[in-house]
This record gives C-alpha cells, sequence and structure tokens, in this order.
C-alpha cells in the first residue's frame, strides 16, 4: 500500500496524514497540497510534494515514480470560501477531481474522496437526512459536491476505479484551524471559551447541523477504505453522522466545563444561508451496515476533549 493525499496541510489533511502514516508505515504516506512545505504543521513527518492537484503531468509524474495504489482527494474550496470564489471552486473541485480520477484510471489506484451535507439542498427531507434522496443545493460548493459523487461513481461503474466516499458533517477538530467552511464556529467557539469566555458566532443560536469530531472523520476515511468491497452497495457519499447541534446547544454543553462563558449573535448572512440550505441531521444506517460506522464521540465527550486538549497546550 502506497498513499497520496491531495490537500494534505488542509484541517482534515493534517490529521489523517499522521494517522496513516501511524497505520501503513511513514515511508508508504506521500503528502501534496499547493502551499508550500514551510506551512506544513511541525507534527507531519514524510515526503512532501507541492502539487496543485490540476497538474495532471506533475500527477502522473508523482504516482508513476512514487508507486501510489491509493489516493485520499483532499484537495478542495470549502463552502464559504467557493461561494466569494465559485468560478474557481469549480475548477478546483471539479477539475482537480477529474485529474485524480484520471490517474487512478490508468495507474490502478484507488480514491477516497470526501463530499459533504452540503451536497443536499432546501428541498432535501431536514431531519434524518436518507442516503438516498432529493440533492439539489444551491451552492457552488454542493454543485461541485453532488457533480463530485456522481464522476466518482461512474468512474467506478464505467472504468473499475475503486471509489469511495461519506458525506462528512462539520469536521471539528483541536491541530488545524477550518478552512473556511459553514460549520468553522464550532471549532472557533472553544479557542474563543478558554481565551476570553465568551464567543460571537456566526450562525443564528438556533442553526442545526451535523457535526463529527476529528478521531471519527480519520476513522470513517480509514475503515470506508479498508472495507470488504462485496458489501459495499453505495460506496461514494455514505451519510456519517455523529452529532447535531445549534450554537445555543454547544454553549450549554461549554457552560458545564465553563460556568462564565457567554456566547453573542453577528450573523453572516451568506453562512447563514448555506446553513439553512442543509440537513439539520443525517440517517446514516446504510453506513453503518455496509462498512460498520460507528462514531465514538457525542457533544459531551468531545467538548469534555476539545477544552482538555486546549487548555494543556495553553491555546
Ligand atoms: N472540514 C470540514 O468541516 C469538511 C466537511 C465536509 C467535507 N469536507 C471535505 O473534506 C476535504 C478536506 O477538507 P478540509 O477541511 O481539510 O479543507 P481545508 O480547506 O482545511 O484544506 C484543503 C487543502 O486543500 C489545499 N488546496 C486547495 N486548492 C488546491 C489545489 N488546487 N491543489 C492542491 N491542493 C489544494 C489547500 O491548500 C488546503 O491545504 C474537502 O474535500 C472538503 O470539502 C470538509
Amino acid at each position: 500500500m502506497k498513499i497520496l493525499i491531495t490537500g494534505s496541510l488542509g484541517q482534515l489533511g493534517s490529521e489523517l496524514a499522521p494517522a496513516l502514516m501511524k497505520r501503513y508505515g511513514e515511508n508508504n504516506v506521500v503528502l501534496t497540497d499547493i502551499k508550500s512545505i514551510e506551512e506544513k504543521p511541525q507534527s507531519e513527518q514524510g515526503l512532501f510534494f507541492q502539487l496543485d492537484c490540476r497538474d495532471s503531468q506533475k500527477l502522473f509524474e508523482i504516482v508513476s515514480k512514487e508507486k501510489i495504489t491509493r489516493i485520499y482527494h483532499l484537495a478542495a474550496l470549502l463552502s464559504a470560501v467557493a461561494e466569494s470564489r465559485p468560478q474557481e471552486a469549480w475548477d478546483i473541485n471539479i477539475n482537480g477531481l477529474y485529474s485524480i480520477l484520471e490517474v487512478a484510471r490508468v495507474h490502478g489506484c484507488s480514491v477516497f474522496t470526501p463530499s459533504s451535507i452540503a451536497a443536499f439542498g432546501p428541498n432535501t427531507p431536514k431531519d434524518y437526512t436518507p442516503q438516498d434522496t432529493i440533492q439539489q443545493p444551491t451552492s457552488m460548493y454542493g454543485v461541485t459536491k453532488v457533480a463530485g459523487e456522481l464522476l466518482c461513481n461512474y468512474y467506478f461503474h464505467k472504468y473499475g476505479v475503486d471509489t469511495r466516499g461519506v458525506r462528512y458533517p462539520g469536521i471539528i477538530s483541536n491541530v488545524t484551524m477550518p478552512g473556511g467552511g459553514t460549520t468553522d464556529y464550532a471549532v472557533e467557539i472553544y479557542y474563543e471559551a478558554i481565551k476570553k469566555k465568551r464567543y460571537t458566532c456566526f450562525l443564528g443560536g438556533d442553526t442545526y447541523l451535523d457535526m463529527i469530531y476529528m478521531p471519527d472523520a480519520i476513522k470513517a476515511a480509514i475503515d470506508l477504505m479498508e472495507a470488504n468491497p462485496a458489501k459495499l452497495r453505495h460506496r461514494n457519499a455514505f451519510n456519517v453522522s455523529a452529532m447535531s447541534f445549534s450554537p445555543e446547544d454547544l454553549s450549554a454543553y461549554i457552560r458545564k466545563y465553563i460556568p462564565q462563558f457567554e456566547i453573542s449573535y453577528n450573523i453572516d448572512p451568506v453562512r447563514q444561508a448555506l446553513a439553512n440550505s442543509w440537513p439539520n441531521m443525517l440517517e446514516d444506517y446504510a453506513a453503518r451496515v455496509e462498512w460498520g460506522w460507528d462514531p465514538e464521540y457525542d457533544i459531551d465527550a468531545m467538548t469534555s476533549d476539545m477544552l482538555e486538549v486546549l487548555k494543556n497546550r495553553g491555546a
């Protein structure tokens, strides 16, 4: 097994990379990102190439030279950034994925591509959103995620490329700050709770969204790629759910550990509109049955862990 990660310096990549190195060996994981190595967190080791995932020629050279057999394709523009630069978001999220799928087709690599809760839209059932349902997103990010899910399915059915993926909820982590998503508040709030004991939230207090703690997000990415292919009926874009909460709910849990904590609101209309168009909570039965998805962290366990880690680090 020799793995290549695109977008490895982002929020997910900077924690998935060390987890993959631990599991498969440091020399078996090759890191790439459009950013340069200087921006790589010190916790990461290993071989690194600066690579724009749309640069097919360089991608083919690296995959061939390093004898890559599996690709974790994490490079993307996230929801709020994509809404501010929609043309670039289409180019990176779609043409980047296309070049990854082409190199995978030619070199026989398996591919993990994350989709998102943003692949749903205002016409989708909001509660217990089914695995297979209406997908009519109204954001450029969501449009690229639906198109990406379909493209990955196409490469599997047409060419037999082993494509797999999950629809991640908002990912909460304590290592790398998020890259411009709508659920970023749920990371920022912990840092501000420790530093200032108050936080001004850009989403309304009763905005419910699905969230997942990073250790579970990593578990999903590894477990799905190791799952028995004979059991996978869906392959791409499995709903995965771990918890659903609003900013008011999260504040109440933070107050359990920091009683003085206060939240106020200054709503960002762009991100609020994105959040309003997404589900409150996904139903993830297919992931549980087809490859054993079973998250470890709920909102209380995550809050306790986040606050302890950040306090110990002096954040
Ligand atoms: N973080 C979340 O809450 C979340 C939720 C759902 C889905 N996802 C998906 O997970 C994946 C990883 O997200 P993340 O949170 O790590 O995002 P991020 O923004 O933190 O990181 C993305 C990385 O991709 C790199 N990148 C951007 N354009 C590139 C290009 N053209 N070529 C190569 N690299 C490029 C960036 O430099 C960055 O390091 C994305 O597909 C995202 O849509 C994330």
